[in-house]
């Protein structure tokens, strides 16, 4: 099995000795419920890397108070034999208990301002330093989810301070996620190379997600809607259909009839993030969309050369 690294001292420390011994290292961050999506990023950053590091944290920061923090699945020993079998002993697994607690006294910031604030504020844990991509996370998930972006651009900037990583990988499934932190890498001189992975599916094209298995077999069923009406978008583009008003009613009228509720269904730019009326160039079709108590994401790429 991994190594277990649990305090962020240990963590630089091990870094700093690979990295005397001419290592490079590798960073995938999860927050466990490993599925086949988490552990192509592990194969691949095994290609690319001497050593990986795989974070497993669930982040408070990145939860607001009336989220699923709290019953967010986990399955740690799971999660260990899981990497075991494919690790060959590159790999070691960084579990953090609390990574927002700096030691000695720490005073709550009052949120009397009736701010939108995550766990963490409301924890009281005396954190106040958040990174901001001010654009690329407002559209999308972020409309729905106001404090999400902030607290995974500042975990994963701690992430990257204290694993000190040469290549970090993000899945493609969460599309807006992957793109924040490129940016945010790019803006801040990170110096660390960010990799976008394909997304993960499930034989009958449900994107892997920790949150699937909280879906009932129905409403599982009922979930297809989402990668079915995503591949039929992708065929209609195929045979020339360009207008987006057009491609996302489509989308729409499938999901209705499925989904409890649908977030959203927006065709943007693959980089801006911004919405375009027609096909002309590169475009990421996104959707979110509830069933029952669970919100599930996808997207696809459509390349136009
Ligand atoms: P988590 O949801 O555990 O996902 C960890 C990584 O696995 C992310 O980069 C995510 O995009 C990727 N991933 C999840 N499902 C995938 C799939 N079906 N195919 C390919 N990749 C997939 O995303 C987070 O955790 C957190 O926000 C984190 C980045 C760890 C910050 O807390």
């Amino acid at each position: 099995e991994p190594e277990v690294i649990r305090d962020k001292d240990s963590m630089r420390k091990w870094s700093r000795a690979m990295r005397s011994q001419g290592k490079t290292i590798g960073l995938v961050p999860t927050m466990g419920y490993l599925h086949e999506g988490h552990l192509s990023l592990v194969r691949q950053s095994l290609t690319l890397t001497d050593v990986t590091v795989v974070s497993i944290y669930v982040n408070p920061g990145q939860f607001s108070p009336t989220e699923d923090l709290s019953t967010y699945p986990s399955d740690f020993s799971g999660d260990l034999t899981k990497l075991a079998a494919i690790s060959g002993g590159k790999v070691v697994v960084f579990n953090p208990k609390n990574l927002y607690d700096y030691g000695g006294e720490t005073k709550k910031i009052n949120d009397g301002g009736g701010r939108v604030v995550s766990c963490v504020e409301e924890g009281g844990l005396g954190h106040e330093t958040w990174i901001r991509v001010e654009r690329l996370e407002k559209g999308l998930c972020g409309k729905s989810r106001p404090v999400f972006f902030r607290g995974v651009a500042t975990i994963v900037t701690k992430l990257f301070n204290i694993v000190e990583p040469d290549v970090a990988l993000f899945g493609k499934k969460d599309y807006q996620q992957w793109r924040i932190i490129q940016r945010m890498v790019r803006d801040l001189d990170f110096g660390i190379e960010i990799v976008g992975s394909d997304i993960a599916r499930e034989k009958d094209g449900l994107a892997m997600s920790s949150r699937n298995v909280r879906l009932s077999d129905e409403e599982r069923q009922r979930a297809l809607s989402i990668s079915r009406s995503l591949a039929m978008a992708r065929a209609f583009v195929a045979e020339g259909k360009t207008s987006c008003a057009e491609l996302k009613d489509m989308i729409i009228k499938q999901l209705v009839g499925s989904a409890g509720r649908v977030d959203y269904v927006e065709i943007v730019d693959q980089e801006t993030l911004e919405g375009v009326e027609e096909i002309k160039s590169g475009v990421v079709i996104c959707v979110a969309a509830w069933f029952g108590t669970v919100r599930l994401i996808d997207n696809i790429e459509i390349d136009v050369s």
